[in-house]
């Protein structure tokens, strides 16, 4: 499967936030509130909050396509942490998942953070997200802590951060 990997665009903006309702109607009403689900995509992934993050210095949006389709994404940004990037987002369309996009999009950022100077990659998975957890021990990252992050509009994200070196 050609899996080709490109810079998100801004004319990718519609098409992102099409596939980000798919793989979380997909992925999270098992874990969190339809109203949460809600919250968080438009929180997200409303067009002038993508448009602004493209243009944002150390913060990189990923697309994976096959066959020209777009198949999933990833965003990474460094954090305040020097040395650390973070894995914000990564999303693999339901219909592609373990086919080893999740995989090759996790090895594209690890790239990046290596020459960025960067030594760790960390992420924030919802603990009830078996699926994702088990794709990332996969992929060579571990547990770090626990936490909990209020979201506003009532919500928390009750989170593991995991870590991998780089
Ligand atoms: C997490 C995610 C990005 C992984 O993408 P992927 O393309 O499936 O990843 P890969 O093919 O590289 O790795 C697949 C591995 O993930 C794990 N996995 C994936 N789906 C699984 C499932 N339904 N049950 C158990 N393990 C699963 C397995 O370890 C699997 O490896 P295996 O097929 O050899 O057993 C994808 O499952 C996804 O988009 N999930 C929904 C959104 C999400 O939760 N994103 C993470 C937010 S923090």
């Amino acid at each position: 499967m050609p899996i080709a990997i490109a810079p998100v665009s801004a004319n990718d903006v519609e098409v992102i936030a099409a596939l980000a309702r798919v793989v979380w109607q997909d992925a999270y009403p098992a874990i969190i509130t339809q109203a949460q689900i809600d919250y968080m995509l438009a929180q997200r992934y409303a067009a002038p909050r993508l448009l602004e993050e493209l243009a944002t210095p150390g913060l990189w949006w990923d697309r994976a396509t096959v066959d020209g389709t777009l198949a999933g994404f990833a965003a990474t940004q460094l954090t305040a942490t020097p040395g650390e990037m973070k894995l914000d987002k990564l999303y693999v369309d339901p219909a592609r998942q373990r086919l080893g996009l999740g995989g090759a999009l996790i090895a594209h950022v690890a790239a990046r953070a290596r020459r960025e100077g960067c030594a760790t990659l960390i992420l924030a998975v919802n603990k009830q997200n078996a699926r994702a957890i088990a794709a990332y021990r996969k992929h060579g990252f571990t547990v770090r802590e626990s936490v909990r992050v209020d979201i506003g509009g009532g919500f928390v994200m009750d989170d593991f951060i995991m870590e991998r070196s780089v």
